[in-house]
């Protein structure tokens, strides 16, 4: 049989009427898959404000368009042969509230359009964009520079014409970036980083395991070292109990030497009642075990840190997160079982069975371990929490060598009297108290989704660490916009009380939503310099959250660059936060540190590269200043009144000013 004397005819004839007649057809942004449209409250919905009110703008409504809102974004896949976007886009005049957007469309990553800010009452911005021969529309919609609430976004009449393939909203996309390496390896000559002060509490355990990068082996020693504190040479790892239980701050000069060379820095000892004098750095399992975590992955991750020198730029929490409980049910029968002891005692489940032993795992490296809990009866994955048992619990927590608690409210709204301020403190400052009384120091990390300002009160109930908002996962693609409401308490920081803007989520990592297997963060390789970046700015407690035994080179280049770390861990302890915002989505941060320099973060928020500028006016400077690239850890000069440089897409300069004498 001749197959293809009819088929081929048929293929001519479509190919023919294709070229012949290519149709010029209407496509509505509403009738597109709006559940790939991102924002930062509620869903994009067709033909409605989204809130659900008719599209309404300065007072006209539309039948057609879609509501949406700011901060957020959508991609289009186009195949080149849409020919134009339509639309009219402002603030949904449904609500009297003080809206604000701005919105930049960007086709193939040059931008198209860059809308001025729109108001609430005002007349929309007016869009009509020449899509010829774009492959990809990339849509970003902003808070006009103030805030998100009430930045109700109308996309009314939104429409393409299209002579190809129909448009199609597309999972969030980016132009293609190498993953190229920005921080140098290090060098072979010993380097020591990692905190420069660390605090302990009269008469209770010390552990300090010396961070330093370098070949080994390397010698370490320490001169004025308290009594009662031992070094050992070969690992650096300092333990023991201070002999002299008054306060005072110890000044130990650390040194570690090898073959190719030898450091020196100060570290200093405090002996007080304020714990993480800087923000805590380490490991959590949430985003990559969720309920799969078990004994055996905590002490592989604790391996993993010292393996690939993690530990060496000054990672040193190994936390355990939610489900080392039981579950009243679970498909798993191994993590189910009796809540409790006879005795009332909290009760692991079968893949925890020795909590001292592994602790003492941890401990034997030179790290630290922490665990979770929540004040509800029920912590949020279901497990049992330590409702009226909190300070049996706690002494449980000090007795199996825990040094770090993340204290999650979960169901403890159904505990809560109601939504005071005084109710929502409670069992914060219940906790907080219990944990003063112990002999063993335990970090104390809030985490209540930064309900009632916590940033105001945090410390005064006991608190070294607060969440300012909810969970990470949930909003990964904004993590610059959270970073923003996070800056915005920059007040409230200081040694001991620092700002979560929750954990560093790069790598292979779980969703927030589903808690499957890990799988590659969506982020850009720019996107996530800017992300460690903006939380070294921020003065972030630093916890990886993903998968410590799929960490490739590019996701260990982040996380661990050494002179990026020193802006996080400065001993000031100051926040930083923008303080120059331009209209052309761009932003210049800055951190102050304790030796007088300053450290600067120039962000390109567009989805294109351009230039970033700063000038030392606009940033409090006077005077030539000594440049330094943190990132790629080289000198750039000495610049007399600004400097400036294109940045990528998303990306960051990462910058340190010293004043040239
Ligand atoms: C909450 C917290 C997360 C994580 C989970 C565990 O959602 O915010 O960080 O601890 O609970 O169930």
């Amino acid at each position: 049989m001749n197959r293809c004397a009819g088929f081929c005819a048929v293929a001519f004839l479509a190919a023919f009427t294709t070229v012949a007649a290519a149709e010029v057809r209407t496509v509505w942004l509403d009738d597109l898959e709006l559940g790939l449209i991102k924002q930062g409250w509620g869903k994009a919905t067709a033909k409605k404000s989204v809130q659900g009110k008719p599209l309404r703008m300065q007072g006209k409504t539309y039948d057609r368009g879609v509501g949406s809102h700011a901060a957020g974004s959508f991609y289009v896949e186009l195949d080149g042969n849409t020919k134009r976007f339509q639309t009219s886009v402002g603030v949904d005049n449904n609500s009297n509230g003080p809206g604000t957007i701005s919105v930049t469309l960007v086709g193939d990553g040059k931008v198209l359009f860059r809308s001025p800010v729109l108001k609430n009452g005002e007349a929309p911005a007016v869009i009509d964009l020449d899509l010829t021969n774009v492959k990809l529309l990339a849509v970003r919609m902003d808070d006009g520079g103030d805030n998100p609430n009430f930045d109700h976004v109308d996309w009314a009449d939104a429409k393409f014409t299209v002579e190809g393939a129909d448009p199609k909203l597309v999972p969030r996309t980016y132009p293609h970036e190498e993953k190229v390496l920005r921080t140098p390896k290090p060098p072979q000559e010993p380097r020591i980083n990692g905190t420069r002060v660390t605090a302990v509490r009269p008469g209770s355990p010390f552990l300090f395991r010396i961070a330093a990068t370098g070949v080994r082996p390397m010698q370490f020693s320490a001169n004025g070292l308290p009594a009662g504190l031992a070094l050992d040479q070969g690992s650096g790892i300092i333990s023991g109990t201070l002999a002299d239980k008054t306060p005072a701050t110890h000044k130990v000069t650390l040194v570690a030497e090898n073959a190719h060379g030898k450091a020196e820095r100060e570290l200093r000892i405090v002996v007080g009642d304020t714990l993480a004098l800087t923000p805590p750095m380490g490991w959590n399992d949430w985003y990559a075990h969720y309920d799969r975590i078990t004994d055996a992955m905590m002490r592989e991750a604790a391996d993993i840190m010292i393996s690939t020198g993690m530990a060496d730029v000054g990672y040193q929490y190994v936390n355990i997160d939610d489900c080392w409980m039981t579950f009243a049910k679970h498909k798993d029968p191994k993590r189910t079982g009796p809540q409790r002891s006879d005795k009332g005692d909290i009760l692991p489940n079968a893949y925890f069975p020795d909590m001292n032993a592994m602790t003492d795992y941890i401990h034997a490296k030179g790290l630290k371990a922490g665990l979770y809990t929540s004040p509800g009866p029920l912590t949020c994955a279901g497990c049992e929490g330590s409702y009226d048992r909190e300070e049996q619990d706690a002494k449980q927590f000090a007795a199996w060598g825990f040094d770090f608690l993340k204290y999650d409210w979960c169901s403890y709204t159904k505990k809560a009297a109601n939504k005071s301020l005084e109710e929502m403190k409670k069992p914060y400052i219940k906790m907080g108290t219990i944990l003063k009384t112990l002999d063993r120091d335990i970090v104390l990390n809030l985490c209540q989704y930064g309900m009632g300002f916590v940033w105001k009160w945090g410390a005064e109930v006991g608190g070294h660490c607060w969440r300012t908002s909810g969970d990470l996962g949930f909003e990964l693609d904004r993590y610059h916009d959270v970073a923003r409401r996070n800056a915005e308490h920059w007040e409230y920081a200081k040694p001991g009380a620092w700002n979560d803007p929750d954990y560093l989520l790069i790598g292979y990592v779980g969703a927030a939503s589903e808690m499957g297997e890990p799988i590659a963060c969506s982020l850009s390789p720019n996107e996530q310099y800017s992300y460690m970046s903006l939380w070294c700015l921020m003065a972030s407690p630093l916890f990886y959250s993903g998968d410590m035994t799929r960490l490739d080179e590019f996701t260990l280049n982040v996380l661990c660059n050494p002179e990026v770390i020193d802006i996080d861990q400065d001993p000031l302890g100051a926040q930083g936060h923008p303080v120059v915002r331009r209209d052309d989505d761009t932003e210049v941060w800055t951190k102050p540190m304790e030796d007088g320099s300053l450290a600067v973060g120039l962000f390109n928020r567009a989805e294109a590269e351009q230039p970033v500028k700063v000038a030392w006016s606009e940033i409090g400077l006077k005077g030539k200043q000594r440049v330094r690239d943190l990132w790629r850890q080289t000198d750039l000069g000495v610049f007399e009144e600004t400097y400036s440089v294109p940045v990528g897409r998303n990306g960051v300069m990462l910058l340190r000013l010293w004043p040239e004498k």
